[in-house]
């Protein structure tokens, strides 16, 4: 039985791949800045619609440098319902990790709760497009400029993503965004660095790069976390297929809400905003529920995700607060993402659809054959 993860790398066509690689053979440049990856920054700050983008080696240094370039200090609130990398950035940048809970309905940041977390010593907000959906972004807006913090989005789900007819990555002072290989858009490792405010982009820019600006000239603190030319290739190649890519996982998902019906709650989606259809995740009654479902997949060799589990607030070394939030837990420990991706076959969707509804206590609709 072949195995069915929560989803598969997209890879380009070999021959268009060959060919920028042939660029780099004939070039010999391998990193620090070549034309490839000058040449998909330039496509993708179109494609997307930004400006002010800058390629990085991954979506978690993307954070840290937007944190240095922002000058964050003290403490960052951000929400616990994400992946690991957004709130340990903060805390291994020296920032305090404060968590503000969710709303149960979209499974982003509540900015109720964010406005109670603000102290004296807040100086950002980090909230998340969890599985690309947007959050309350004028809401958050509002807040940050009542108390004059800086928003930084992490945006690592949120490619091709549009909001009220602009790209969500043009909300906050900056938002990041990760290109690994289990994402929409990927360059195997990468991810951007989208800044409202282009000077800030050249001091990332330079940061990025040691903070080397000339053959001797560093003008500032800097880090290593420049893409390579290898990555840009496979950024450039993907670049072309991913229109298609995103109408197969269009009727994926359809097929995913007509099976499933309205049998499991699925987060709410913004009603101003496009989907990239990234994630299908749902939510089960209750943990049995889902340890059961799980057991059942794995039966079949087919593996859903956990994402998120757990609840960042519920490990210890992250945060000095205790407060338990509440809804976070909540729905970390009843959500399954399913698998999704381009080339999941529609046979094995009805599959999975089967298996979820029949632990959940629903005839099948569809006999597995
Ligand atoms: C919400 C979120 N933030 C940050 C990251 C880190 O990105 P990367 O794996 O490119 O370092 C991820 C990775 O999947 C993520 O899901």
């Amino acid at each position: 039985m072949e195995r069915i993860n929560v989803t598969k790398s997209i890879l380009p066509d070999r021959e268009k791949f060959d060919r920028y690689v042939d660029r780099i053979f004939a070039s010999g440049w391998l990193t620090n800045r070549g034309a490839l990856v000058q040449e998909l920054e330039e496509r993708l700050a179109a494609y997307l619609g930004v400006k002010n983008l800058l390629l990085v080696g991954n979506g978690t240094l993307a954070l840290q440098v937007a944190y240095k370039i922002l000058n964050l200090s003290g403490e960052v609130i951000t929400t616990p319902f994400t992946f690991i990398a957004t709130a340990s950035t903060i805390a291994w940048s020296g920032l305090d990790v404060v968590f503000a809970d969710i709303d149960p309905q979209t499974f982003n940041i509540d900015p109720h709760k964010i406005e109670a977390a603000v102290t004296p010593r807040t100086s950002a907000i980090v909230p998340v497009h969890v599985f690309g959906n947007p959050c309350a972004v004028e809401r958050i807006q509002e807040i940050a400029e009542k108390h004059h913090l800086k928003v930084i989005y992490d945006a690592a789900h949120a490619f091709g993503v549009n909001y009220k007819g602009r790209s969500i990555l043009e909300q906050g002072d900056a938002s990041t965004i990760s290109f690994h290989a289990t994402k929409v858009f990927h360059t195997i490792e990468g991810g951007a660095i989208v800044f409202k405010n282009s000077s800030l982009c050249e001091q990332a820019r330079q940061a990025i790069n040691f903070g080397i600006t000339g053959p001797e000239t560093i003008e500032r603190l800097g880090i290593n976390t420049r893409m390579n030319e290898f990555q840009a290739a496979m950024g450039l190649s993907l670049l072309d297929e991913l229109d298609e890519a995103r109408k197969k996982r269009k009727a994926l998902f359809d097929l995913y809400n007509a099976l499933l019906g309205e049998r499991f709650q699925r987060p709410r989606w913004s009603e101003d905003a496009t989907k990239n259809y990234h994630y299908y995740p749902i939510l089960m009654d209750d943990e049995e529920q889902l340890k059961r479902a799980e057991r059942a997949l794995h039966d079949r060799n087919i593996y859903p995700r956990r994402y998120f589990y757990p609840s960042l607030d519920e490990l210890d070394f992250l945060s000095a607060r205790s407060d338990a939030m509440e809804e976070s837990r909540d729905v970390s420990h009843r959500v399954l993402c399913l698998p999704f991706y381009h080339a999941l076959a529609e046979a094995k969707c009805k599959e999975i659809c089967d298996i979820l509804l029949s632990e959940a206590g629903v005839k099948p609709l569809i006999c597995i054959k």
